[in-house]
Parts: C-alpha cells; structure tokens; sequence
C-alpha cells in the first residue's frame, strides 16, 4: 500500500469480532483443549484456565488491541510508530517471524483436515475396525507425498482469502465460516450428549478433581490460554489495527475471550461424550480427533454425515486462525515494503508453504531428521510455543506496562475519553507485575529451572 493511499479496516463491528474470534478459536480449541482439560483434572483445570484468561489473556489481548488500533499500522510500523528511535521495532520483527514460523506448523494439521473432509465424503472409514482407523492414519502422515499436496492447498486457501483483503476477504469469509462452526458444533453437542454413557464424558470434563490437577497443569492451562486466545505474536495486534476507532475494545475483547472459551467448552462437550460412550482413550492427544473419531462417527447413524460436518469444522477453525497468521507479514510487506497486496501474499504463502512443507515431511521421508531430539515439525512447535510466545507475552506488558505513556493507554482504550474506562489502575498494575511475572513462571518451568 502507498503511505497516501488510505488504509482499509474492518467494515463493521460484528466483522471484526468475526475476524478476532475466527483468529482466537482454532485447532487449539478443538482438538487440544478438551483433551488436556480432561487430563489435568476436568472441572479444576477448567476452572484455573478461566481464572488465567480473565487475569491475564484479557489484559494481555486488550493491550494488543489498544496497540495495534493507536498505530493503525502492521507489527513492525506499530512498535515504529509507538517507541521511534528505540530497538523496540525489534519485537514487531519477532512477532513477525513467529507469526511465519506458526503457520508453517500449522498448515500442516490443518492440511491432515482436509484429507479427512475427502475420506469422510468418500466414505473410506466404513467397516474399518479400530486398527484400520489407526492405520488409515499413520500411512497418510507418513506418506510420501500426500499431506503435502494437502499442505499445499491449504496454504493455497489460506493465500486466496489474504489476497481478497482485509474486508473482501478476511471479514467476509469469517462472518461466513463461524456463525457455521457454531451450527455445526452446538449439532455435534446434542448429538454426542443423547449417547448411551454419556455422562462419563461430561463428568471427565466439568467434575473438578483437585488432586488431579498438578503444577504442570496449571502450567499448561496457562500456555493453552495464550495459544488459544493467539496472544503474543502480532496477530491480534495487526487485526486491531483495522479495529474501527468508534468500536470498543474492552468490549470486543470480552467478546472474542468469551467465544473462545465457549468454543473450547463446546468442543469438549461434543467430543468426550462420544468418546467415553464408545470406550476410547480420551488421552489419545492429536490422535483423539484423526484416530479414534472416525471410529465413533461410523457407528453413529448418518455417521458419514456428522464426520464431514466435523473435519470440515476443523477446517474452518484452522483456516480462519490461519488466515490471521498470514496477516501478519503479509501487512508488513504491504506498508512497510509499499508490496502489492497480491504479490506480498503469493510470496509469503510460498516461503511459508516450503517451510511448512519440511514440517509435513518430519511424519514421512524427513523422519530421521532430528533437531535437538525432535522432528522438525515438534522442534518448530517447540521454538514457537515455548519460546517465541512467552517471550512476545512478556514484551507486550513491558512494552504497554512500562515503556508506552499511560495516558496513550487510556485514549485509546477510551476512544478519546468518551468511554468510561473502570479499573484503570487495576489493568495496569496486572500488565505490569502480574502477568509478565506469571508468563515468566511457565517459561522457566519450561526449561526446567523450576518445577
Ligand atoms: N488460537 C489458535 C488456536 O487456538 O488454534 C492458534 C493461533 C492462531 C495461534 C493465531 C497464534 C496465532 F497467531
């Protein structure tokens, strides 16, 4: 873009929560939370993973918000903008890189998703036993080719959505694809809740066993909150900045956290039932939703239908985080590098899709590449999850906490001091003591330093 040319943003308020909520509920949700909420203590776990989205994904998420709106500008030109003639630009360059290196992971599992559209619409999992269903997937990940050509496509997706721009592309396909999760998922829910045993399922989710419920849970649930809410790596940074300045951030930001969470919920809700009413292991892990729903979908009557209505939820979910992922560098090529929009796209989907082609091939012919003892694909998980985010977390609370002027803050957050804004003194108190100190502990737990 031209810096004359004026900038396009979100056309209305319910896009853009389309376009934040569609960023924030993602595989995470999905397949990841109902599984580790389950593991760690069901209810209790549920319990500590709210309590850390409203103290600190919340004021972590406005705070991103509050940034991106005031720059108007992508993650490099925001920090730029905001601290110039400091190395603070240096953040908007990581958060640039993590973005990158994410989707290239990403991609990945989401190209699995669409396999699993095509093999529920071919109807492949049909009197398939247990290990057939193991099998169908083990020989699809490790496949020379196939997840590839998957892989591809979906970036090919992800690009062709990027490129249709901010309001003809990432706000028009969110409004469509996640009022339809919703259909799809509240569906699967009563679905799954009118099976025989049930209960199990619902008890594994919601009863609270404290004792079960370790320090590395607590730990966990706090890493899964920032994954889930896309925290600390640009990406709801940059979607703010096309936030229009008469929308409310605090508002949009209950609204996005409170989707989320309910998402999160909900895919627990449709799942666990199902899984315990068909005496799964619930511990399966990525595994629970390739492996071992296939399996439960084909014993459900219409199960052909319900396992396409499902993958292609995953799809969905997948694609509207990962259309959020590719916005990221896209708007820094096209503002910073004055790139068109087209071109910034079609170059960045193809690095990325090279990079990530290297993470799908960790399953097949690249296995025995190893990176400090892991796969490509979990050495990449690795540096992105427990590295990059908790560093870009603790970068944004100093950098609002501590660096930005408070009464820039609070203009943004106040539209100019129209809105009342409560609490002010109690926000920047968490930014600045409580959360970095929090996002401080998971990381030197990571690394071992504590326990
Ligand atoms: N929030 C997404 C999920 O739960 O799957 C993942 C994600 C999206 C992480 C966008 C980071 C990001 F920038």
């Amino acid at each position: 873009m031209k810096k004359d040319q004026a900038r396009i943003g979100f056309k209305s308020n319910l896009g853009a929560i389309a376009a934040l909520a569609g960023s924030a509920v993602g595989l995470g949700n999905i397949w990841k939370f109902p599984y580790i909420a389950g593991t760690n203590g069901g209810g209790a776990f549920l319990l500590v993973y709210i309590f850390f989205i409203l103290l600190i994904g919340f004021p972590v998420m406005l705070a991103e918000f509050t940034l991106g709106r005031r720059s108007q500008q992508n993650a490099f030109g925001t920090f730029r903008f905001l601290a110039p003639g400091t190395k603070w630009f240096l953040f908007g360059a990581l958060s640039i890189i993590a973005a990158t290196l994410i989707l290239s992971f990403y991609g990945t599992v989401s190209g699995w998703t669409l396999e699993y559209v095509w093999l529920s619409l071919t109807n492949s999992f049909e009197g398939t036993n247990a290990q057939e269903v193991n099998a169908i997937y083990t020989d699809f990940i490790s496949h020379p080719y196939k997840a590839l050509l998957w892989h591809i496509g979906f970036m090919a997706i992800t690009a062709g959505i990027i490129m249709g721009g901010v309001q003809k592309g990432i706000e028009r396909y969110s409004k469509i694809m996640m009022p339809l999760l919703f259909i799809i998922i509240i569906a699967l829910c009563i679905n799954s809740m009118s099976l025989p045993g049930s209960t199990q399922g619902l008890k594994f989710l919601f009863f609270p066993e404290f004792s079960k419920l370790t320090a590395n849970g607590i730990l966990a649930a706090l890493g899964q909150a920032f994954f889930s809410l896309s925290l600390g790596m640009g990406t709801l940074l940059t979607y703010a900045s096309y936030i229009s300045k008469r929308d409310n951030l605090m508002n949009i930001s209950l609204k996005v956290i409170t989707t989320d969470t309910l998402v999160a919920v909900l895919a627990g809700i449709a799942i666990l039932p199902a899984v315990f009413s068909f005496g799964i292991d619930p511990q399966a892990g990525p595994g629970l939703v390739f492996i071992t729903l296939p399996q439960v979908f084909q014993q459900l009557p219409l199960g052909e239908l319900w396992a396409v209505s499902f993958f292609i939820l995953l799809t969905f979910a997948g694609l509207t985080s990962a259309i959020s992922m590719l916005e990221v560098p896209v708007a820094y090529l096209v503002e910073e590098k004055n790139m068109k929009r087209t071109t910034a796209t079609g170059l960045l989907a193809t690095v990325i899709t090279i990079i990530g082609g290297f993470n799908t091939l960790s399953f097949g012919p690249l296995r025995n590449v190893q990176i400090l003892g892991m796969n490509i694909f979990d050495a990449c998980d690795y540096l992105c999850s427990n590295i990059l985010l908790p560093i870009g977390g603790i970068l944004i609370c100093v950098f609002a906490g501590w660096y930005l002027d408070k009464a820039i803050i609070l203009h943004e957050m106040s539209n100019e001091g129209s809105l009342k804004i409560r609490f002010f003194k109690v926000y920047i108190l968490i930014l600045k003591y409580i959360a970095p100190a929090c996002i401080l502990l998971i990381f030197l737990n990571i690394f071992g330093v504590i326990k």
